[in-house]
């Protein structure tokens, strides 16, 4: 979604910006800016519609210089893609802005700032911000005061950094709802949405909390709570490995991703769990005394990370004997629900930014949930802090847009968490036996798994003008069913639904004839025989199926029924496993297809505005 780099500099900072907003490409977008502050108090603003790159080329063109400037990729909320609309905006050529999240008042803001006779120029809710500080201004106020007194007139998210041609010796930026980072450097200073675009210039981060408004200048950093009071916040070192340039040979981030998976998954069991079982705190300190209490798990998430959910609980009921309710963040945080007694929340985010998913937690706290962990990707980010609880799957930066690997590390974590919750619930030897054993050859399963490509892209080629497709799964893999329609309509952007199979005969083989595909998900567990029935139903009706078996499933290929082996595994990781050909085949098909991989259209990989 939107990204915001910032920088206070001696030297000119168009490169930095310029690269910071690459490496923030990936969140998704459609337009991106410039605005550069020189300290002869020219203010130059250079934006363009479509790519970085583009914008690049402009500001090269025009040799644009600054050492204190702002940069922006909008992701279109309010007002369509042009470059009117596309970040920074200004008020009189004074004031720059740039902003991630949603001012939701701002059409009663636009017309008390027309009263006073302001002029706007675009359709988006931004513009507001950088009238209401000109405004502030106006008054005498120095920049801190005037964002200080502005951002109490808005309703809604924002993360913002705002320059005023008048002072080009600092930027002042506020944080209500949408991440804010700032990075310290040696005698110049930076912030941005996301840590990721700073890594070239610092390791060294700030993360803002709710409400700061903080005031940065090359030589200092100066942070008021939302009260207005001094404060001090912890500064992070960042351990992040992310070279944004670096595909390591392959075609697309996604399937440098995919096949990352067999390394990141080790990683993210290394020194967690052992023969014997989990190794103690995994899950963070006191963790083992809540587990004891807890008799209830609500599981919240969005997108990949909601499938990790629904994945989750079926380990959780069976293995560990614990109720659990799955829930998307958007509905959770809006209707009213009831807390059974000593629920333990589980958010689930790849990012730890999704705002729906972030404002879930905090409402759970309000209802009085025992207590909170998040399974996330992401050290510093709003989840993790916000947690009484956090365990960090380890993933390593995730571009592609379309999840992969954070997801099978969700997965992996959630195996873990069945055994530490089972541990108190009764699990019997035998499962945490299995559970423990499985999850040691889950790695090289997964490198065999990654093998079967070849058969994959075959597949694809039958599928690639197909407009419709049909996901079949029953059990745990049902989630996994899921997640691979998912996939497809996010890079291939062909319609995929996905169906418990027993659900079938309640609507769905309606739909089947020979130009809508089936993908079944077959692994050879005690419902291969009733899944096998509903494969039957789909041939009757002249389907054409592609059936993800385990090599001892039997099933037998002919003209209608393309069958892919994917090698044999033990029960608790299936789902895991059988998530890869999944990505595969939607990798390949939007190979075929050429869409644009990494960074599909309209979707962004981290969604801070609801
Ligand atoms: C976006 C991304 C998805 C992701 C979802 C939830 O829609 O495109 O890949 O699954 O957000 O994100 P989170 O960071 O909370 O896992």
């Amino acid at each position: 979604m939107c990204g915001i780099v910032g920088a206070v500099a001696e030297r000119n900072v168009v490169e930095i910006l310029l690269e910071g907003l690459k490496r923030l490409e990936y969140r998704g977008y459609d337009s991106a800016g410039v605005a550069l502050l020189q300290n002869d108090g020219t203010l130059t603003r250079i934006r363009r519609t479509g790519k970085v790159q583009e914008l690049a080329d402009a500001v090269a063109e025009g040799a644009a210089l600054g050492s204190t400037g702002i940069a922006h990729t909008r992701w279109a909320t309010h007002g369509g893609v042009t470059e009117a609309n596309a970040h920074p905006h200004f008020s009189t050529e004074r004031v720059a802005v740039v902003h991630n999240g949603i001012i939701e008042n701002y059409v009663n803001l636009k017309a008390q700032l027309k009263e006073k006779g302001y002029t706007f120029t675009s359709d988006t809710d931004t513009e507001t911000i950088a009238h209401t500080v000109h405004e502030e201004l106006k008054a005498g106020k120095p920049l801190l005061d005037a964002v200080q007194s502005a951002v109490k007139t808005f309703h809604g998210a924002y993360g913002t950094v705002i320059m005023d041609k008048e002072d080009p010796s600092r930027v002042v930026v506020a944080r209500s709802g949408s991440p804010l980072v700032i990075g310290l450097g040696l005698g110049e200073n930076f912030i941005a949405s996301d840590q990721m675009a700073l890594l070239p210039v610092t390791r060294r981060f700030i993360f803002l909390e709710e409400g700061d408004v903080a005031e940065i200048t090359r030589r200092d950093v100066k942070i008021f709570d939302k009260d207005g009071n001094a404060v001090e916040r912890e500064i992070i070192e960042s351990n992040i490995e992310h070279d944004a340039g670096d595909k390591a040979g392959y075609r697309h981030y996604m399937l440098k991703e995919i096949h990352e998976q067999p390394t990141v998954v080790r990683n993210a069991l290394k020194d967690r769990i052992d023969e014997n079982g989990l190794t103690v705190d995994v899950f963070g300190q006191g963790a083992d005394e809540i587990f004891k209490k807890v008799q209830h798990v609500q599981i919240i998430a969005c997108g990949t990370s909601y499938h990790a959910g629904m994945t989750a609980r079926y380990w959780l009921e069976q293995y560990a004997n614990i109720s659990c309710n799955v829930e998307i963040a958007s509905e959770f945080r809006y209707r009213k629900s009831v807390v059974h007694p000593n629920s333990l929340l589980i958010t689930i985010s790849q990012s730890g930014e999704t705002a729906d998913t972030l404002a879930a937690l905090r409402l759970a706290k309000e209802l009085g949930y025992m207590s909170s962990l998040t399974i996330c990707n992401v050290q510093g980010s709003s989840l993790v802090r916000e947690s009484d609880l956090a365990f960090m799957t380890r993933a390593g930066a995730e571009i592609g847009v379309a999840s992969t690997k954070a997801f099978t590390t969700q997965l992996a974590a959630f195996l873990m968490l069945t055994l530490a919750l089972g541990k108190e619930n009764g699990m019997t030897e035998t499962d945490s036996k299995a559970i423990i054993s499985a999850l040691h050859s889950l790695p090289a399963k997964l490198e065999e798994t990654l093998a079967i490509t070849g058969g994959i892209e075959d597949l694809a080629e039958e599928f690639a003008d197909k407009n419709h497709s049909l996901f079949l799964g029953r059990g745990d893999q049902y989630p996994i069913a899921m997640e691979g329609a998912l996939k497809l309509k996010e890079i291939s952007y062909i319609h995929a639904e996905a169906y418990a199979s027993g659900e079938l005969k309640h609507g769905p083989l309606a739909l089947i004839d020979d130009e809508m595909p089936v993908i079944v998900v077959a692994p050879n567990n005690e419902l291969l025989e009733k899944l096998k029935s509903n494969v039957e139903e789909v041939r009757a009706r002249g389907g054409i199926m592609y059936v993800f078996a385990d090599k001892d499933a039997a099933f037998a290929g002919d003209e209608t029924m393309r069958v892919i082996d994917v090698p044999h595994c033990e029960a608790a990781i299936a789902p895991i496993i059988y998530t890869l050909p999944l990505q595969l085949l939607s990798y390949y098909v939007a190979l075929i297809k050429g869409t644009d991989v990494d960074q599909p259209r309209n979707l962004a990989k981290s969604v801070t505005v609801e």
